[in-house]
């Protein structure tokens, strides 16, 4: 089980070390791994927060290249320097806003396994996708360019679930995870409106492997309560 805190674009360098201080010091199942993705300027806290402690520093995307002339992009190996366990990749924010395609979050999540980070790639659907009955051939468009590897994780992120409060229904939920799973066999986590509240009975899906939490990440307590809701224990 992976629980995931993907802070989007919140919390600077002087907040995200306070944040990060205090999730050191919460109540944190043993069996539940748990990570957060601060921006790009709140890494270096972060990990010097959480160092010597279970709680792995992801970055929220990665370059294809190591290094050059791309104004604006850091790349894996600058991000494993600096002490970053893994990066996601993929996130519907990135395709939507920034011009992701399948094929460049293909490159990036290739380069950031190489370049020795784990990954989570994003996937997901739009509602009018959906109302279409596209889902199955939109998330086996975006999984076919990716590959299986033992540091690559999928999130299914449904983009009418994201920030909106409508959580996919378990079932729903568990239905597009078998599909994801039927294509590529890793664990997939499930993102878009998790909160403490609602994480118990997804996370009880046999297929729901963890939580790609964005909103209720950035409250330490509801976070934790969120981990705590993933523990077999
Ligand atoms: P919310 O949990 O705020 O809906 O965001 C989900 C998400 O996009 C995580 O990557």
């Amino acid at each position: 089980m992976l629980i995931a805190g993907n802070w989007k674009m919140f919390k600077g360098p002087v907040e995200a070390g306070d944040f990060c201080r205090a999730l050191r010091d919460a109540a944190l199942p043993d069996d539940v791994d748990v990570v957060v993705a601060p921006p790009y300027v709140s890494l270096a806290p972060a990990v010097q927060a959480l160092a010597g402690t279970e709680i792995g520093v992801f970055a929220q995307n990665c370059h294809w290249e190591g290094e050059g002339a791309f104004t604006g992009e850091v790349s894996a190996p600058m991000l494993h320097e600096l002490g970053v366990y893994g990066a996601i990749v993929g996130h519907s924010e990135r395709r939507q806003l920034f011009g992701e395609t399948d094929a460049t979050v293909a490159q990036r999540c290739r380069a950031a396994l190489a370049g020795g980070l784990n990954v989570i790639a994003c996937v997901g659907e739009t509602l009018e996708q959906r109302e279409a009955g596209e889902t199955d051939a939109v998330l086996r468009r975006q999984v076919s360019v990716l590959e299986a590897d033992d540091n690559l994780v999928i999130a299914y992120e449904p983009i009418w679930a994201i920030g909106t409060g409508k959580t996919a229904t378990p079932a729903l939920a568990q239905q597009a995870h078998e599909t994801i799973k039927s294509l590529l066999d890793l664990p997939v986590l499930y993102g878009g409106s998790v909160k403490p509240d609602n994480a118990a009975e997804l996370l009880a899906q046999p297929a729901i492997d963890g939580a790609l939490v964005g909103g209720a990440s950035l409250d330490v307590e509801s976070f934790a309560a969120i981990c705590r809701c993933g523990s077999r224990s």
